[in-house]
């Protein structure tokens, strides 16, 4: 007999995690806005709700953010003082249990980690197959290096033995919107996310890597079952 189960697909549990992010949203808030797309569907939603009356402003991570939260009519604060970002909002390519996070895999992580490291509250939004027993490959790290070197900057990371191809985009180099190149570096297992992270800032030519460590304070998981939420123990939500 077949079953009556139904499953839902990634970008139905995207949908659903951004559904949910947008609860915790609240009038007069400054948001964060990641880039991607789960980002897309909160996006998405965020507008219905601009729609219905919600005031706030936003700090895009990204052009593509910025050009959509503008066709949505919601208002974005230029670069003239410091932000200060009630609750970024953003998706990432791997979760591990401790809610550590790479990200990088649109090319966006250095605007979204200035853009998280200036918010009150970092909520993630994914879909299921987001979540590792650890982070590492199948996903390779991004990191954003300058052009300047970049054979040289590639070296360090094929001597500590981890092949670190340039990304491209119709076969050229692919370009972030700071003007920078991404190595995406095949680490099999990251077990000290941490450590990796101040290892690589100290590289020269290195100018931000995909790690996320300890930022998020809330991970909601879209799910056959339903959105499920992981809160970091250290940190509040509203
Ligand atoms: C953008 O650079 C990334 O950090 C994205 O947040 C990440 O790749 C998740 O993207 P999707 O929501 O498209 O899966």
């Amino acid at each position: 007999m077949a079953s009556s189960a139904t499953s839902l697909t990634p970008d139905q549990h995207k949908a659903q995690a951004a559904q949910k992010a947008v609860e915790y949203i609240q009038d007069g808030q400054v948001l964060g806005l990641g880039t991607g797309s789960t980002v897309h569907h909160f996006l998405t939603a965020l507008g219905i709700r601009i729609t219905q009356g919600l005031r706030v402003r936003g700090v895009p991570t990204s052009q593509a953010t910025a050009t959509y939260a503008k066709q949505l009519g919601i208002p974005l604060l230029d670069d003239n003082k410091p932000w200060d970002i009630d609750v970024a909002v953003d998706g990432a390519d791997q979760v591990d249990p401790h809610l550590n996070l790479i990200k990088g895999g649109g090319g966006a992580l250095l605007r979204e980690k200035i853009v998280a490291r200036a918010a009150t509250q970092f909520i993630v939004i994914v879909d299921e197959a987001k979540q590792r027993p650890h982070l590492g490959l199948p996903f390779p790290l991004p990191v954003e290096i300058l052009s300047f070197g970049w054979r040289t900057t590639q070296r360090h990371f094929e001597n500590m033995g981890w092949p670190a191809p340039q990304r491209e985009h119709s076969g050229q180099p692919f370009l972030t919107d700071n003007g920078h190149f991404i190595l995406d570096v095949h680490i099999p297992i990251i077990d000290d996310p941490a450590t990796l992270e101040t290892t690589l800032l100290q590289l020269p030519g290195v100018v931000e890597c995909g790690l996320f460590v300890n930022m998020a304070s809330l991970v909601i998981t879209g799910t056959d079952q339903g959105p499920r939420l992981d809160q970091a123990q250290d940190k509040s939500i509203p």
